[in-house]
């Protein structure tokens, strides 16, 4: 009984393993096709884009599962620095039974109330499936340019169409970074801008950490199953 909860428990992990998939791998509906994307490092959030630099014209699918299946997700882009404060953001959320994409011009840590924002942005769509929100817009950016700042984020908590703040853990609080509109291809090298000063060797990889601690428990439960059977 025991050895069949445990092979039970492995075929489950490889199951969820197989959907942490890479944004490569990943299929937008409507069969929407970027140029790019990347596995960004914190909050399992991946951003497909494609940036027309004659236009300055950045098209993005931002997708992340949000904190409780009635919270929100958001990707930002900040003109100043990188960072939350000051950030213009597109959060998605559910707005009377309709997943909607609201801007946000997010200018401090209090209540927040949509407002437009400094780019003009068209085509919002937000999207709820299988437990990953996604974000469709495009954003004209100013002329020339090459790179961004970057913020996303994701939280449980909605209060009367007002998405409510997110959790402080490391990951909500490490996820932004640089994003280099002249890196084309599949790529997840954002540079991320830690909040801390302590060095970052690597980049981080979200994919490759899920996949660490899956494999490890996998072999635990493995290694669990074997002596269990040996010793029966
Ligand atoms: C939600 O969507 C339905 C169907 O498209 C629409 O009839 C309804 O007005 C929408 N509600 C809001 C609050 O936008
Ligand atoms: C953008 O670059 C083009 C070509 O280098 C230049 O002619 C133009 O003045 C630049 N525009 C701005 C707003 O910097
Ligand atoms: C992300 O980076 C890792 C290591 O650099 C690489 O093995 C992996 O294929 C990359 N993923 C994508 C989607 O490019
Ligand atoms: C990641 O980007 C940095 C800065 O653009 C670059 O120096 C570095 O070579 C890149 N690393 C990879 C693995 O592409």
């Amino acid at each position: 009984m025991a050895f069949m909860i445990l092979v039970f428990a492995v075929l489950l992990l490889q199951i969820h393993h197989s959907h942490s998939l890479t944004c490569s791998s990943q299929k937008l509906t409507g069969n929407r096709v970027y140029d790019n994307c990347n596995d960004l490092p914190h909050l399992s959030s991946y951003l497909h884009w494609s940036y027309d630099s004659s236009k300055s014209s950045l098209k993005i699918a931002f997708l992340a599962p949000p904190a409780k299946s009635d919270g929100w997700i958001s990707w930002a882009i900040n003109p100043t620095k990188p960072g939350m404060i000051g950030s213009q953001a597109l959060i998605a959320y559910n707005v009377d039974g309709n997943m909607t994409v609201k801007t946000f011009d997010l200018n401090s840590y209090k209540q927040i109330v949509p407002s437009k924002i400094a780019y003009e942005v068209s085509d919002m769509e937000a999207e709820y499936s299988g437990g990953t929100m996604t974000i469709f817009a495009t954003i004209a950016l100013p002329a020339n340019t090459t790179t961004i700042n970057q913020v996303w984020q994701v939280g449980g908590i909605v209060v009367n169409g007002i998405p409510i703040a997110h959790a402080m853990l490391p990951d909500n609080l490490n996820s932004k970074g640089t994003l280099d509109l002249t890196v084309k291809g599949n790529n997840n090298n954002t540079s991320s801008t830690s909040s801390t000063s302590s060095p970052s060797p690597q980049p981080h990889n979200g994919g490759d950490s899920t996949h660490g601690k899956i494999n490890g428990i996998t072999i635990f439960l493995i290694f669990a199953c074997f002596w269990h059977l040996f010793v029966c």
